[in-house]
């Protein structure tokens, strides 16, 4: 098949302009095979045979969920990977000891239309993509909008999954086949509203809790909760001064809590954005100048909400968790930036270029505790160290909204660097003094980590006994590992070998 001008060009300005590996970090060729990875659908059986070690009793009949970008390349035409399409693999954990696997696009009309031509369709976040208009050009104001590729989270909410995005509906998936069933208002969103992919579940109150913001000069955040049969139980929208950027957030008790991470428009970028001639994701910056704020949105209505001063600027993309302690004071375990970039996430140089693991590794982030005081407003910070970025922080399923005692996350072992991750991490937070323990993967330096998830055993009395799912990323194979955390440095109990899949962003775990 002869190659294509883009082809060629791709090849021709790789070669000419290929970033620069470090000599200790990824290769380039490596960190692209695992980031643009499309093995398309699958349904795959794992046997004993194939599984090192050995999956742990109590995970039988129990489900790793994992969503993420894929088909990031579409034609010839290298996407930003936030604008890959949804792609989400499940596996199932058989009895006696093997595995399934199936893994689905999510079928968004972005995917079926792009299926269908075999070029980009749809307005990019970050990718400069639209159909070529007739004078050749490729302007993004031609695009169908927005490009809604439900390729960040994946929670089961009632009988069916959802597949979330950070501009519109989330897609509802059959439980069990995969299939697409359609775009979800969950009885409130309304037409061309956006929730947020991270939504948080209030175990105690068996409540799913969700915002909905809208960006300009000042961002309006509706906080929505529902009820475990699906009912709105609480609705209630605030103004919140300036341009902010949103991704997730952490609940209590009595709030919603998060990090006003204050925007700015770039303007060259964002004129040229506006006439379609630039990505929107690059027309934006952190407005790091300005000092760091803590937001408090009481989880009922009429309360103002609460602005509490931070001693720094302090970004946010993940939360591990929040509680009250005894005193009323909210705890909040986070991962805090000290600026943020936009526009070259995961490297992202442009349709014609790979993707750039140095570009990728901007300013590290920490996982950082905030304990704020409702009533003074006072806030302290606690930092626990790590050489490089720690990220895809999580806790104990059944601890969302209440006391924690670990947070499990993905870190990256370079001094300063956030991204790509490369070791799994779990850190006692009731001792900020005491180093994580740490598990890094062989098959270095192109070995990448993904979100690692905790699986309880069932009917277990030990707060924290259960295992750690970890997806590990290589050229040419994805693996999960099955990790006792209170033996996290002795490495895996059991990898599961599965087909090379792309590097994702969010799962879940479903108990059998
Ligand atoms: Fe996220």
């Amino acid at each position: 098949m002869p190659l294509s001008r883009r082809a060629l060009l791709f090849a021709g300005l790789g070669a000419a302009l290929a970033p620069r590996a470090r000599a200790d970090g990824p290769t380039v060729e490596g960190y692209n095979a695992v980031v643009l990875a499309d093995p398309g659908e699958l349904d795959v059986e794992i046997p004993t045979s194939r599984i090192e070690g050995r999956v742990p009793a109590a995970l039988v009949g129990s489900t790793w969920l994992l969503n993420g970008p894929a088909r990031t390349r579409v034609g010839d035409w290298t996407m930003h990977p936030f604008d890959g399409h949804g792609f989400v693999r499940r596996l199932r954990f058989t009895e006696g000891g093997g595995a399934t696997l199936r893994a689905r696009f999510v079928r968004t009309p972005a995917f079926e239309a792009e299926a269908a031509r075999g070029e980009p369709v749809y307005l990019g976040l970050g990718s400069l993509v639209a159909p070529p208009t007739r004078a050749g050009a490729r302007i993004n104001r031609a695009a169908p909008a927005p490009r809604n590729v439900a390729n960040t989270t994946i929670y089961q909410w009632g009988d069916r999954l959802l597949a979330g995005w950070e501009g519109g509906w989330p897609f509802a998936l059959d439980l069990d086949t995969l299939e697409t069933l359609g775009p979800a208002d969950l009885g409130a969103l309304r037409e061309g509203e956006a929730l947020l992919a991270h939504t948080h579940l209030d175990v105690a109150r068996g409540r799913l809790v969700g915002l909905s913001p809208v960006l300009g000069a000042q961002t309006a955040i509706t906080l929505r909760e529902w009820d475990a049969d699906g009912r709105v139980v609480l609705q209630r929208t605030d103004a919140i001064p300036g341009a902010m950027m949103l991704h997730d957030f952490a609940v209590t008790p009595r709030y919603v809590a998060l990090t006003r991470n204050p925007l700015r428009p770039r303007i060259g970028a964002f004129i040229r954005a506006l006439r379609g001639r630039a990505p929107l994701l690059a027309a934006l910056e952190a407005a790091d100048e300005a000092p760091g704020e803590l937001l408090l949105i009481p989880r009922r209505v009429g309360a103002p909400v609460l602005r509490l001063p931070l001693d720094r600027p302090t970004f946010t993309i993940h939360y591990a968790n929040a509680f009250e302690d005894a005193d009323g004071r909210v705890v909040i375990d986070l991962c805090a930036f000290p600026t943020i970039g936009f526009g070259h996430e995961f490297g992202y140089q442009g349709p014609d270029l790979p993707l750039d693991p140095v570009l990728a590794g901007g300013p590290a982030q920490a996982l950082v505790r905030l304990v704020a005081d409702p009533v003074t407003g006072a806030v302290t910070r606690t930092d626990f160290p790590y050489p490089g970025g720690v990220d895809f922080p999580r806790v104990h399923p059944a601890r969302e909204a209440a006391e924690h005692r670990r947070v499990y996350a993905a870190v990256r072992d370079q001094p300063g660097a956030s991204f790509p991750f490369d070791a799994v991490a779990a850190f006692d937070v009731t001792d900020p003094a005491r180093p994580p323990q740490v598990f890094r993967p062989g098959g270095a330096p192109d070995t990448f980590v993904g979100e690692p998830l905790f699986a309880p055993d069932p009917g277990a009395t030990e707060p924290d006994r259960g295992h750690l799912l970890v997806p590990v990323y290589r050229p040419g194979a994805t693996t999960l590992l099955v990790i006792d955390p209170a033996r996290l440095a002795q490495g895996p109990v059991a990898a599961i070998p599965m087909p090379s899949t792309p590097y994702g962003f969010h799962g879940g775990w479903m108990p059998a």
